[in-house]
C-alpha cells in the first residue's frame, strides 16, 4: 500500500493545495454540478453526504451515488458520510476509498432527520464515540479521514473539540462557523472568530465554511482566519462562477450546466430541477408562469426548454429596457445576473384565528425544490421507501439541440456593462467601505433597517445587505459607476 499522506502533506500533494472548495450538498453536489464548478474555479469538491449504513448494505446505493460518478476530471474529491457506529463507518470507508481522495465524517448536519438518525451535529457531545470512529477509520483505511464540524457557542469548547478530533487522527478539518441552532430562519452569520481560534490551535489544515458569497469573502476570510481554504455551499449554488470572481448571466451557467448533465448521464432529474430553481431564483419571482412550468416538466428536454424561455424573456427585457432592464427592488443587480440569495429577515410570530401562535418563517413554499435548508433530507424515510420500490433512478435522456439564440449587440453590451459593474462592486467588497456587522444582534438591527428602506420603496443609500452573506457591501445598481461608500 502506498504511504498515506497526512495533514499538510496530504493537503499540499493529494488535494493540490486546494483553497476553493465546493461543499458537500445533499442532492446538489452531484457529478455534473461539481464538474461545472471546477470549470469555474473550484479546486476541490465533496460528494453529497452519503449514509454509511445504507452504503454498506445496498449495492445500488453505492453504484448510484459513488461508483457510477467516477470521472478523471472530478478530482480531488472527498466522499462524505454520516455515521454513528465505528465498525459501520469503517466498512463504508473501505468500500469508498478507491473512488476518492479522502473520506469526510459529517458532524455538522443540524436537520431533524439527523436528530432522528443520531448523526451530524447531534454527535457533537459524544466525544468518546467520535474519537473511536475517527481513530479506527484512520488506522484501517487507505485514504485520510477528515471531519466537518459546527462550532459550539463557547470558543474554548470549540477549540478542545477540534483538538480532540485532530488527536484521534483527523487529517483536515472544515469548520462551519455556525452553531447547532443556527439554521433555517435563524441561520445568521458564521463566526470567523471561532474558525480562527481553531486554526490557531491545531496542526492540520483547516477550511472555513459559512457566508462565502463572493471572491472578496474568500480573500477576506482567509486573511482574517489564516485558514488553508474556504468552502461555499449556498453561494456556489447561486453562482457557480463565484471562485472565478465572475457574476455571469444566469442563462450562461444554466445552459452550461445542462450541457454537462447531458454529457454525463445519468443524472437524477430532481437534482437538475433544483439547480435550475436556485440559478433562476430571482427571475422566477417575476415569471411565475415559468416557475410553475419548471416544477411540472417531466424530463430534461422540458427543463432545458423552460430555461431557454427564461433566457428569451430576459433578453427581450434587455432589448426593450436597455440598461434599466431587470432591476428589481431589493436586488442590487438585474435578476438575470448570478448573485447571492438574500435570506429574508424572519418575521415576528403571528397569531392565527384560534389565537394560537404560528411559527414565523414556516410558510411552506409552493416549490420545495427551492429550499436550500432541505439540506440532508435526501435520506428521508419517504425517499428511502421510494428508492426501495424503484431503485432505478429517473435518468436523463440526451439533451435536445433546441437552444435558439436572440442575442444581439445590444444584449451583449448591456451584459458586459453589468458584469463590469458587479465585479467592481464585489471587488470593492467590505474592505471598500462595507462595514462588517460585529454581532448577530447588530445583523438583525441592520436587517430591519434594510426592510425599512425596502418598504420605503427604494434602495435608499444604495447599501445592500447580503445575507447569508458575511456582511454588507456597497453596490451601485446604475452601471457603470464606481460603488458608493457609506457615510
Ligand atoms: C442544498 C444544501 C445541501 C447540503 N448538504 C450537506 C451535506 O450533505 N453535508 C454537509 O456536511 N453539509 C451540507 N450542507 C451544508 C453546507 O455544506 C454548508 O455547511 C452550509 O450551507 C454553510 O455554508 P454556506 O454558508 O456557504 O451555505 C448543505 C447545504 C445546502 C445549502
Amino acid at each position: 500500500m502506498a504511504v498515506k499522506l497526512q495533514g499538510f502533506e496530504f493537503w499540499k500533494t493529494t488535494l493540490r493545495g486546494a483553497r476553493y472548495v465546493v461543499a458537500p450538498m445533499v442532492d446538489q453536489s452531484e457529478l455534473a454540478w461539481r464538474l461545472l464548478s471546477r470549470r469555474h474555479g473550484a479546486e476541490l469538491c465533496y460528494t453529497p453526504m452519503l449514509h454509511a449504513q445504507v452504503f454498506v448494505r445496498d449495492a445500488n446505493y453505492r453504484k448510484d451515488n459513488l461508483y457510477s460518478e467516477v470521472c478523471p476530471e472530478d478530482r480531488p474529491l472527498i466522499t462524505q458520510f454520516c455515521a454513528n457506529d465505528p465498525e459501520v463507518f469503517v466498512q463504508a470507508c473501505l468500500l469508498a476509498q478507491d473512488y476518492c481522495d479522502a473520506i469526510d465524517l459529517n458532524l455538522g448536519c443540524p436537520q431533524m432527520i439527523a436528530k432522528r438518525g443520531h448523526y451530524g451535529v447531534f454527535l457533537q457531545d459524544e466525544w468518546e464515540l467520535l474519537e473511536k470512529m475517527v481513530k479506527l477509520a484512520n488506522e484501517k483505511i487507505s485514504v485520510p479521514i477528515t471531519c466537518k464540524i459546527r462550532v459550539f457557542n463557547k470558543m474554548e469548547e470549540t477549540v478542545q473539540y477540534a483538538q480532540m478530533l485532530e488527536k484521534a487522527g483527523c487529517q483536515l478539518l472544515t469548520v462551519h462557523g455556525r452553531t447547532k441552532d443556527q439554521k433555517g430562519p435563524a441561520t445568521g452569520i458564521a463566526s470567523w472568530e471561532h474558525i480562527k481560534a481553531v486554526r490557531n490551535a491545531v496542526n492540520i489544515p483547516v477550511f472555513a465554511n459559512g457566508n462565502i458569497q463572493h471572491l472578496s469573502d474568500v480573500e477576506q476570510c482567509m486573511e482574517e482566519t489564516g485558514v488553508q481554504g474556504v468552502m461555499s455551499a449556498e453561494g456556489n449554488l447561486h453562482n457557480p462562477a463565484l471562485f472565478e470572481g465572475h457574476s455571469p448571466p444566469v442563462w450562461e451557467m444554466a445552459e452550461e450546466y445542462l450541457e454537462v448533465v447531458s454529457q454525463y448521464p445519468p443524472c437524477t432529474l430532481s437534482y437538475v430541477r433544483a439547480h435550475l430553481f436556485k440559478l433562476w431564483h430571482h427571475t422566477l419571482q417575476i415569471h411565475k408562469d415559468l416557475r410553475e412550468e419548471l416544477a411540472k416538466v417531466k424530463n430534461l428536454q422540458g427543463l432545458t426548454e423552460v430555461s431557454r424561455q427564461l433566457r428569451l424573456r430576459c433578453q427581450e427585457e434587455i432589448t426593450n429596457g436597455g440598461e434599466k432592464a431587470g432591476q428589481v427592488v431589493g436586488l442590487p443587480f438585474p435578476h438575470w445576473i448570478c448573485q447571492p440569495y438574500v435570506r429574508p429577515v424572519p418575521k415576528a410570530p403571528v397569531a392565527n384565528s384560534n389565537g394560537t401562535e404560528v411559527k414565523a418563517g414556516c410558510h411552506k413554499r409552493a416549490l420545495s425544490q427551492e429550499d436550500s435548508d432541505g439540506a440532508c433530507d435526501a435520506l428521508s424515510k419517504n425517499k428511502q421507501k421510494k428508492k426501495a420500490r424503484n431503485p432505478t433512478r429517473t435518468s436523463v435522456p440526451s439533451r435536445s439541440q433546441s437552444t435558439s439564440s436572440v442575442s444581439s449587440v445590444e444584449i451583449q453590451r448591456v451584459i458586459s456593462v453589468y458584469s463590469t459593474c458587479v465585479e467592481a462592486a464585489v471587488k470593492e467588497g467590505p474592505q471598500g467601505g462595507g462595514r462588517l456587522p460585529k454581532s448577530r444582534a447588530e445583523v438583525q438591527d441592520q436587517g430591519r433597517e434594510t426592510e425599512v428602506r425596502a418598504a420605503r420603496g427604494g434602495r435608499g443609500g444604495k447599501e445592500q445587505r447580503v445575507t447569508g452573506g458575511r456582511g454588507w457591501r456597497i453596490v451601485e445598481p446604475q452601471p457603470p459607476q464606481t460603488p458608493n461608500r457609506p457615510p
